[in-house]
């Protein structure tokens, strides 16, 4: 596997749950971290904080991936003061359970697409020009079980902004695979974060754990090694990493 250490790694939403995890791990493998968060910054600069008691370097980054004027000045102060991201995570999503009650279907719809989906596309254009030229790049999207899935009304939105993420791995992974720029994606099932601690009674999780193949929830760990797999694997592009204790194939 590839020695990632010394990189610069850009985890987008990882002020808390998998992406602080995740930027725990490229913290630990020697990556200098970037923890990209739109709202909460006492939450980025803990999970900063947590990378160096444990040795590793990292800075927080605000940035709405939504808003694309901010996504390229994020880019442009990190080439200034790191030499460029070598390592692009898009893990960022707006809580698909927090839709505001004054929204109509479409401006949710709006909302969802605008940060899940288009927040990738915009770092990953962000990212792509750079790293071709200097032959070397690796993208994660984060997307989801429910990217295949029936979706209850609520959650169409979350599921069609996941979905859309498979189709910018394919298309990345096309454009970077002549110069070393892989393009990934990995899809977990229920993990066990901060979110859902919060959504669901420990009686309603065992109940959804219940009706999951392997009977639990994934961890947070779990996912960010199969995030780590093909960033240190640079022969794999273009792919997904399942991740869900067997919710792919069940009924
Ligand atoms: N947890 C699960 O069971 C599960 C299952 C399948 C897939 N996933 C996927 O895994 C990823 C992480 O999930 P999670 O549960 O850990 O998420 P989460 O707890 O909802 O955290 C979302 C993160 O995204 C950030 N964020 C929100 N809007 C943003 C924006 N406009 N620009 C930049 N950052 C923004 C948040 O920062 P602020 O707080 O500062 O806004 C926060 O750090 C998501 O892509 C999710 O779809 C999770």
């Amino acid at each position: 596997m590839e020695n990632i250490a010394g990189k610069t790694a850009l985890v987008t939403g990882a002020s808390q749950g998998l992406g602080r995890v995740i930027a725990l791990e490229l913290a630990k493998a020697g990556c200098r971290v970037i923890v990209n968060y739109a709202n909460h910054s006492g939450n980025a600069e803990k999970v900063v904080a947590e990378i160096t008691a444990a040795g590793g370097t990292a800075e927080p980054f605000r940035c709405d991936v939504s808003d694309e004027p901010a996504v390229h000045a994020m880019f442009a102060a990190l080439e200034e003061r790191f030499g460029g991201v070598d390592i692009l995570v898009n893990n960022a999503r707006i809580d698909p359970w927090r839709r505001e009650a004054s929204m109509s279907e479409g401006e949710w719809f709006d909302r969802v697409l605008s940060i899940n989906l288009k927040g990738a596309l915009l770092t990953s254009f962000a990212f792509m020009p750079k790293a071709m030229e200097r032959r070397y790049g690796r993208i994660v999207n984060v997307s989801s079980v429910r990217a295949f899935r029936a979706a209850e009304p609520n959650m169409i939105a979350y599921g069609v902004s996941k979905l859309g993420m498979h189709g910018l791995t394919r298309a990345f992974a096309e454009q970077g695979a002549p110069f070393n720029v892989t393009c990934n994606t990995v899809a977990p099932g229920m993990i066990l974060s901060e979110n859902i601690a919060k959504r669901l009674t420990p009686e309603k999780y065992a109940e959804e754990c219940s009706a999951i193949p392997m009977r639990r929830g994934g961890t947070a760990e779990e996912i960010a090694d199969a995030v780590l797999f093909p960033i240190r694997n640079g022969y794999v592009t273009g792919e997904t990493i399942n991740i869900n204790g067997g919710m792919y194939y069940a009924p």
